[in-house]
């Protein structure tokens, strides 16, 4: 008896677990919509629009979990969703400016000359790519029809991207491979311009009577 006791225990225990794992690591939010189904709903449509949005983009996972992360996506325009990313970006990218300054600090003794010589580009890089940045914010929430400034924002957020690169190419004769510390985060930044890029293909393509298809 106590065998098959034991047997049946233990997928239960197992199950519990799991079970506890998951309600503990559920959203709170997630938890109030099985009370309140209209909410449900919300969140649904929220990541709908989120997918939708980031449709034929080349990092779509981290395009849909950064666009996600955006509150009250319903009521934003396809510019303020772009904003909003151009806006996560960045923040990334100062905070590689900052690893990059304080690793330079860090390290001003013992590095070798050429590798200073790639930090202290990327740290220039990285403030030219925020200025180009604050130009595209500038861009899209300044005029009524940011469709007139797409040009200029493929011009700038290809800009900013080929920054990363110029950037990572400085450690070409590097010493000390520092570029080991830098380049996750600069591959992350890479890849948001891609997607951002890739929405604002869509300001285009949008008509002005479907900017509410989703
Ligand atoms: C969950 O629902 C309760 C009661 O309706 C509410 O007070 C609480 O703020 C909700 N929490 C979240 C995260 O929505
Ligand atoms: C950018 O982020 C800041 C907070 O870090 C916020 O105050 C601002 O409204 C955001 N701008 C856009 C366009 O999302
Ligand atoms: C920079 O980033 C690297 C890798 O993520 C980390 O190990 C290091 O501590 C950071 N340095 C600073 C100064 O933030
Ligand atoms: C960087 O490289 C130089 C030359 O190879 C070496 O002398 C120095 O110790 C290295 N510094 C670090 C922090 O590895």
């Amino acid at each position: 008896m106590s065998k098959l006791y034991l047997l049946t225990l233990l997928p239960l225990s197992t199950l519990l677990l799991l079970l506890t794992f998951f309600t503990f690591n559920s959203h709170p939010t997630i938890l109030n919509n099985s009370i309140n189904p209209p909410k449900k709903l919300h969140i649904y449509k929220h990541f709908q629009i989120a997918q939708s949005t980031c449709e034929g983009t080349l990092y779509p996972e981290l395009c849909v979990s950064t666009v996600a992360s955006f509150p009250e996506l319903r009521r934003k325009t396809l510019p303020e969703i772009i904003s909003a990313t151009v806006n996560v970006t960045m923040k990334e990218v100062r905070a590689s400016a900052s690893n990059c300054s304080g690793l330079r600090r860090k390290l001003i003794k013992k590095l070798h000359p050429l590798d200073l010589h790639a930090l202290d580009d990327c740290i220039e890089l990285f403030s030219e790519t925020i200025a180009e940045l604050k130009r595209v914010l500038a861009d899209l929430s300044g005029s009524k029809s940011p469709e007139k400034y797409y040009d200029d924002l493929q011009t700038l957020l290809s800009g900013a991207m080929t920054n990363q690169f110029t950037c990572l190419d400085g450690f070409a004769y590097s010493k000390n491979n520092t570029r080991k510390f830098i380049e996750g985060r600069l591959r992350r930044i890479t890849r948001h311009f891609s997607n951002s890029l890739a929405i604002v293909t869509k300001l285009k393509k949008r008509k002005p009577s479907t900017t509410t298809s989703f």
